[in-house]
């Protein structure tokens, strides 16, 4: 396979491809590398391999940090494989451009994932290298979306798994993860106490692979399956524009990344895209150092509505700063309100329901366009990472309904006449 080491993206000093997450050096966080030159002398066949591999992000395995290549014998195989994620619609949105004044518009919709959001891309890559290694136990610190995608992927895989989440999270996600059968442990704390609690953990259980924190820079790798999608679905081309939402900031930084690889190799044609990173207002710490002009991120404490997006130190955040000055892109913020706004946005202009990290990247999309910062012809997508189910408090009360006895004299008086009013 084409990986080759682990990296600290600080100074660069190299590691195996163990379970190591930090510089043992300088503390910088590690990263995989990739030897893909043997790739590089066929890219025909390349392209021909990946349009005919399975339609999840194993047509990938390529770029994924697996060393004995993709989980099988076949791929078909739940307790070996897992749940396929991945190969979700990119579907153009031309109402929603219309509404904001732009000329082309296309969702990648990651809500069509096994649990419903793109935590399946990262999850499935950090349990297969995982089971790779050797671990027995899966486990995570979650914001929700990740709770769902670990226990959903240990039960296919026959693993045990413990999942930790703040205990004020939305009840649709605790109810999406326990029914899985996982060991839910509700902490008395925001993520980044689960957070801190988890990396003590992860030291203590030598056996457990703990998909975002000594599992870091597998599970990372998981998300530039994205880009590439989104290429392929392109006619392997990239976008001019992405709009991604940032919490650690890894999604967006490996979006940035896989786009980058296929362009190296010469698999994809047009430039590096321009990056747009959303937070919501409440737990913004990317947005306010972009603003700043610095890379450092100062901690925040998360108070919105938008708790899958609630990270209030950042791992990945002077990356996703430097990332957005690089692409000529930028990182902004917006309130509750417009992310309520931007849920009914998508909603009412493609059908497509989004939970409150959809909303926010929405919602700054919308921003974006009112700025002027976006030109009209511009190709932009815009990418969903989960579904509204998850969080249906955030649309309470943003509509009415009709009431009525069932009578058509009701019907007549009460809907019909409004209407026509
Ligand atoms: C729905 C959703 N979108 C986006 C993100 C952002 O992920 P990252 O931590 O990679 O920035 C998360 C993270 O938890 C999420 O649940
Ligand atoms: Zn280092």
């Amino acid at each position: 396979m084409a990986v080759t080491n682990l990296a600290c993206r600080e100074c660069g000093t190299e590691y195996e491809l163990t379970a190591q997450y930090v510089c043992s050096k300088c503390f910088g966080p590690l990263e995989v590398k990739y030897d893909h030159s043997a790739l590089a002398d066929d890219v025909a066949s390349l392209k021909r391999r990946i349009t005919s591999g399975p339609q999840n992000i194993w047509r990938y395995v390529d770029f994924l940090p697996l060393v004995d290549g993709q989980p099988g014998p076949s791929a078909k195989i739940l307790s070996r494989v897992g749940l396929p994620a991945g190969c979700t619609p990119l579907v153009r949105a031309d109402r929603l451009a219309e509404r904001l004044g732009l000329k082309e518009v296309w969702v990648k919709n990651d809500a069509h994932n096994p649990t419903h959001s793109f935590k399946d891309r990262v999850v499935s890559v950090a349990a297969a290298r995982a089971r790779e290694l050797g671990f027995d136990t899966l486990a995570c610190a979650s914001t929700g979306n990740l709770a769902n995608a670990v226990a959903a992927a240990a039960a296919a895989l026959g693993m045990p798994s413990y999942v930790f989440i703040p205990s004020d999270l939305e009840e649709q996600k605790i109810l999406a993860t326990g029914v899985y059968g996982t060991n839910l442990i509700k902490v008395r704390g925001n993520y980044d106490d689960v957070n801190r609690l988890c990396t003590e953990v992860s030291g203590e259980q030598d056996s457990w692979a703990f998909v975002n924190v000594n599992m870091r820079p597998y599970y990372a790798e998981g998300s530039k399956t994205l880009a590439y999608e989104i290429a392929e679905q392109l006619g392997f081309r990239t976008p001019d524009r992405v709009v991604a939402p940032i919490a650690s900031g890894s999604l967006y930084t490996k979006i940035a990344k896989g786009f980058d690889e296929w362009r190296e190799l010469g698999l994809i044609e047009g430039e590096a895209p321009t990056m747009n990173g959303a937070q919501a207002l409440g737990c913004s710490p990317v947005a306010t150092a972009f603003a700043a002009g610095t890379d450092v991120c100062r901690p925040v404490k998360p108070d919105t509505i938008a708790k899958s997006l609630a990270i209030g130190n950042p791992a990945d955040g002077p990356y996703a700063v430097e990332l957005a000055n690089r692409t000529g892109g930028g990182v902004d913020s917006v309130t509750d309100e417009e992310i309520k706004a931007g849920i009914r946005l998508l909603a009412e202009t493609t059908g497509i329901f989004t939970e409150t990290a959809g909303g926010v990247t929405t919602a700054t999309l919308a921003k974006l366009a009112d700025r002027g910062d976006i030109d009209p012809d511009e190709q932009v997508v815009l990418v969903i990472t989960g579904d509204g189910l998850k969080t249906l408090d955030a649309v309470r009360d943003t509509f009415e309904a009709h009431e009525i006895e069932p009578k058509f004299s009701e019907f007549e008086d009460k809907v019909l006449a409004g209407v026509s009013a």
